[in-house]
């Protein structure tokens, strides 16, 4: 089975061909990283408009390079949720304007089942072993950071274990990069400064770290940041990267932790990491150090799936394609994900 994926979801426009076994025969991404950055951040109504242009082009590149015809595809599959309703829009319809002319079966993806999956696609190098269900998943984006037990691979087999109760891991590497002036996106830039840098000069402390609960936090760890470059403890160039090394250092210890606790908790043998933050070098080296002494088997993806992409959408929904699932053309676009949710966020509703 062969299925042409569409993502939309963000500030990146993908397209690629995939079959049932994860095998990756073309991969296209436009990122529009260049149209944000001005801003500091995704720019809504900028993100559809760029969406427009790109996805016609990046659909037929993807298509020349797999060296396939839309006629010989099994199906369309699309990003439906979650994610910025307009960029969404633009994917929907077009992947809908394609089953429709070519009698292919639609099915909706949640981009999140994207991430928790991405770890099948195989890309011919660099690939992740392949997890055994159930395993655990953190995800980890710009947009989302949970832990979750997955049983298999379509939504209604996965649960929430734990989730962040404000800002997005990744969420937080952006906004401490603004405040060093680093620019965006911030997380490959924190990454790469906080190999220069003493951890141990910054004191910051790390969010809900000692709890045993899977729940997280990172808004604190930012706002201890802000505090620092307001009192003018941040001048040189060695001042910023030992602020780098600190944060990194706090967050990706939470994450890690708390995802090896889940899983010795679920009494599962098999983790995976998902989402842009899993491209962290900071976060893989941690996670293999605290999983191997508990025999816990580590799949990180390549970070060419571990960021937005469309291969991860394609293979969730020949997942669902090849259970007989399908939409219809009614099939709309929403910002929530269909995974179950049990973290409060804030103090508000969920
Ligand atoms: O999964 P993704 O590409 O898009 C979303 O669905 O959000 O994740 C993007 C996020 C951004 O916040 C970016 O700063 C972060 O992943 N990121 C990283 C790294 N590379 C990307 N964070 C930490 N370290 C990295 N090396
Ligand atoms: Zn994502």
């Amino acid at each position: 089975m062969l299925v042409l994926g569409v993502e939309s979801s963000c500030d990146e426009t993908g397209a690629a061909l995939v079959d049932e076994t994860g095998r990756v025969l073309a991969d296209l991404v436009q990122s529009q990283v260049h149209v944000h950055a001005p801003y500091g951040g995704v720019v809504p109504e900028l993100a559809s408009r760029d969406h427009l242009r790109n996805i016609e082009p990046v659909v037929r590149s993807a298509l020349a390079e797999g060296r396939v015809a839309l006629s010989e595809v099994d199906g369309v599959a699309v990003t439906n949720r979650p994610g910025l309703v307009g960029a969404l829009l633009v994917g929907v319809q077009a992947a809908k304007g394609m089953a429709w002319a070519a009698r292919k079966p639609l099915v909706g993806v949640d981009h999140l089942m994207g991430h928790v999956l991405a770890a099948f696609l195989r890309r011919g190098e660099g690939d992740a072993p392949v997890p055994r269900f159930p395993f655990v998943c953190l995800l980890a984006s710009g947009g989302h950071t949970a832990i979750y037990r997955v049983d298999g691979p379509l939504a209604g087999a996965v649960s929430e274990l734990g989730a962040t109760r404000d800002d997005a891991a990744g969420e937080a590497f952006d906004k401490v990069a603004k405040l060093l002036g680093l620019g965006y996106p911030g997380g490959p830039r924190v990454d790469r400064l906080a190999a220069a840098g003493d951890p141990s000069r910054v004191k910051l402390s790390a969010p809900m770290a000692s709890s045993d609960s899977p729940e997280m936090s990172f808004s604190g760890i930012k706002t201890q940041v802000s505090r620092r470059v307001q009192e003018g403890r941040v001048r040189t160039e060695a001042d910023v990267a030992d602020v780098c090394a600190a944060f990194q250092a706090a967050v990706t210890g939470v994450l890690a932790k708390k995802t090896v606790a889940a899983a010795l908790r679920e009494g599962v043998k098999d983790v995976v990491l998902g989402g842009g933050v899993a491209a962290n070098r900071e976060l893989r080296r941690r996670m293999a150090d605290l999983a191997a002494p508990s025999g816990i088997r580590v799949s990180v993806p390549p970070i060419a799936s571990c960021t937005d992409n469309a291969a991860m959408i394609a293979y969730a929904g020949a997942m669902r394609l090849s259970r007989g699932e399908a939409d219809g053309w009614d099939l709309v676009a929403t910002s929530r994900t269909a995974l179950e949710r049990t973290t409060r966020k804030g103090r508000g509703r969920r």
